[in-house]
């Protein structure tokens, strides 16, 4: 099998569109007067304004590293249960383990209820230590939904607050508590707005919105214009998120929002190297070269590699798979590799043949991302 770079659009493997950006005379951060890398979280300075978004069953300890390393300015685990943390599950324990490396680190927790969130932000302050602890208001399925969680406050914005201040006060104020939450509950409501004035009385510390109502799930595309209405009113930092996937994106929504920073999702599957592009071009207005297919399989046979360590094979491949499906995408023969890698149970053998290709995969082979 052929895993030949390539350059050119003659396979159906190959990328629809590229993702470089056009050159700019002036730096984009420095125009649009956010030049200062350094990003205020309460009583927390950031080190950039671009984060990794909290995806449950993607980013996990192996992921968050390599995000971290190539510059997000901040990463969230996969959200936790209030009420399972509570009562005590390994699980939970688990999803909440992070390295120091992976500092500036916030453990995102969901929840309705303003009593056992604030007993349990007081919990994972005291015992899981994080820089932040964020809130999911914005999880738009049913199961959590039916606990008054996630993107269900949107249907009743005043609980947002309570929970926010029962949290605050939980933690004597000492670690910085934001909200992420989505634009609304469907396309007619003002819900979001009512949310942010809540959050922020209640001693919120920033608003991470996705730009998507909970009906739209993630159908259809972001809308950008809430994120700036919401900038224009609020006091604490907005933090902008949906459909962000390439450098020039991330242009675009500081641009036309206005916004303090942004959070990168789905972009970085696959491609945790966006974060280095997208800092890059926003401080020098120049793209970076696409990574090449050589550094892309070493990063992600770095993150099969620690994966199976902290999880162990049979789990650490498992939920490697999701991940390959994105490295794996955009060259000669990546469907035949999908199809040959993302089948087997043996972890040694799927370790040994990505190995073996990379070895054989000449330095600086270029292709072009995003596919
Ligand atoms: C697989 C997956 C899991 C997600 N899990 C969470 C989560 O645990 N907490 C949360 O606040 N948002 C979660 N989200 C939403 C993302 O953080 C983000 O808001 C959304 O994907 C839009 O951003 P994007 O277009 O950059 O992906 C998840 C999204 C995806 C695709």
């Amino acid at each position: 099998m052929s895993v030949l770079p390539r350059n050119d659009n003659s396979n159906p493997e190959a990328p629809l569109e590229t993702r470089e950006a056009a050159e700019l005379a002036q730096a984009p951060l420095e125009a649009l007067g956010k030049g200062a890398r350094e990003f205020q979280l309460g009583n927390l300075t950031l080190n950039g304004r671009v984060f990794l978004a909290p995806m449950a069953g993607y980013t996990d300890t192996a992921f968050r590293r390599l995000a971290r390393r190539y510059g997000a300015a901040m990463v969230v685990t996969e959200m936790v249960s209030s009420r399972a943390l509570i009562e005590g599950s390994d699980k939970t324990n688990d999803l909440m383990e992070f390295t120091e490396p992976e500092r500036p680190v916030g453990v995102q927790l969901f929840g309705g209820d303003p009593a056992i969130m604030g007993e349990a932000a007081a919990r994972v302050a005291g015992e899981v230590n994080p820089d932040v602890i964020d809130i999911n208001f914005g999880c738009p399925v049913g199961k959590i939904l039916k606990c008054d969680a996630g993107a269900a406050v949107l249907k009743e914005p005043q609980r947002a607050g309570w929970i926010v201040e029962a949290m605050v006060k939980a933690t004597k104020g000492k670690v910085p508590i934001t909200v992420k939450t989505r634009a609304g509950y469907d396309a007619m409501d003002n819900a979001v707005f009512e949310v942010l004035e809540a959050v922020q009385s209640a001693g919120a510390s920033a608003l991470a919105v996705h730009a998507r109502t909970r009906n739209q799930m993630f159908e259809g595309k972001a809308n950008w214009e809430v994120i700036a209405r919401l900038k224009e009113r609020a006091k604490i930092p907005i933090i902008g998120n949906g459909d962000v996937k390439s450098a020039e994106d991330a242009y675009q929504l500081f641009r036309e929002t206005n916004c303090d920073g942004i959070m990168i999702g789905r972009g970085s599957m696959g491609a945790p190297w966006i974060f280095e592009e997208i800092n890059h071009y926003l401080e020098t207005g120049k793209p970076l070269k696409a990574p090449s297919l050589k550094f892309r399989l070493g990063v992600a046979l770095e993150q099969l590699r620690c994966s199976i360590e902290v999880k162990g094979e049979r789990l650490g491949l498992l939920e490697m798979r999701k991940h390959l499906t994105h490295y794996l995408k955009g060259f000669e023969g990546a469907r035949e590799l999908r199809q040959k890698l993302l089948t087997s149970d043996d972890a040694g053998w799927v370790m040994k043949s990505l190995e073996e290709i990379y070895r054989s995969l000449p330095e600086g082979a270029l292709v072009p991302v995003n596919v």
